[in-house]
């Protein structure tokens, strides 16, 4: 069983499958699990609220035996709700919805949990915090996209810093999550990290690494 128990401070690195060898994505997993990641990020895209398309439920159901990390499922969808159950049942210990895509964020949320998986909301860059001032009570995890969502290998977008600051302020001692995804590297994962950013979602960072393991040590500090 995976475990998600709530640890603040403790720094997390979440390898996204997006760039890894979709032809082999067993042997990705097992790689990566391997290399030491944390938690297993999945994109999910609809080619509607993102200009790319991936995978859904029965791709995430036949990942889920070949891993015990938790499977983080961020979900890039123009309709979330219609498919949550779907994606619990095929294994998603998060699922993560964004703010710019849910019209009833409040009750999404509540659905989320309802169906035992820890409640995400994303924000795109362009999205204010304000979006979420609302539901915190009602969320485990916060995701600040630093890259506008839809591919993997795009650089960070330095205001992303900023936003970490003041959504770390914002949690205050919640037991909440803070997520960052989009173009994390090397160079700039201390400076993510000193920001709140507690959950290092990374792509190119971890698959493209000549050494994986070393690449996710590096990213957690
Ligand atoms: C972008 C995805 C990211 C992406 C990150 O829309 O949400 O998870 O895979 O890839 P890198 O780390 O290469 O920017
Ligand atoms: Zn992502």
């Amino acid at each position: 069983m995976t475990n998600l128990t709530f640890t603040p401070n403790t720094p997390l690195v979440a390898p996204s499958l997006l760039s890894a060898d979709f032809a082999n994505l067993q042997h990705a997993l097992a790689t990566v699990q391997g290399a030491g990641a944390d938690w297993i990020h999945l994109d999910v895209m609809d080619g509607h609220f993102v200009p790319n398309l991936t995978f859904g439920p029965p791709v995430i159901a036949a990942l889920r035996p070949h891993t015990t990390l938790p499977l983080d499922v961020h979900l890039m969808v123009t309709n979330p709700d219609e498919h949550l159950a779907e994606y619990r049942k095929a294994g998603a210990d998060i699922l993560t919805v964004h703010a710019e895509a849910c019209t009833h964020l409040h009750r999404t949320l509540c659905r989320i949990r309802e169906l035992g998986a820890k409640a995400g909301v994303s924000l795109n860059p362009a999205t204010p915090l304000s979006a979420i001032e609302h539901v915190l009570d009602q969320l485990d995890l916060i995701l600040i996209m630093s890259v506008n969502p839809g591919f993997g290998g795009q650089s960070f977008i330095p205001q992303s810093l900023e936003k970490l600051k003041q959504a770390k302020a914002l949690v205050g001692n919640r037991p909440i999550y803070v997520e960052v995804d989009g173009g994390i590297t090397p160079t700039n994962a201390a400076d993510v990290r000193a920001a709140g950013g507690q959950v290092l979602v990374a792509g190119n960072a971890v698959f493209k690494a000549a050494d994986m393991a070393l690449a996710i040590m590096g990213l957690r500090g």
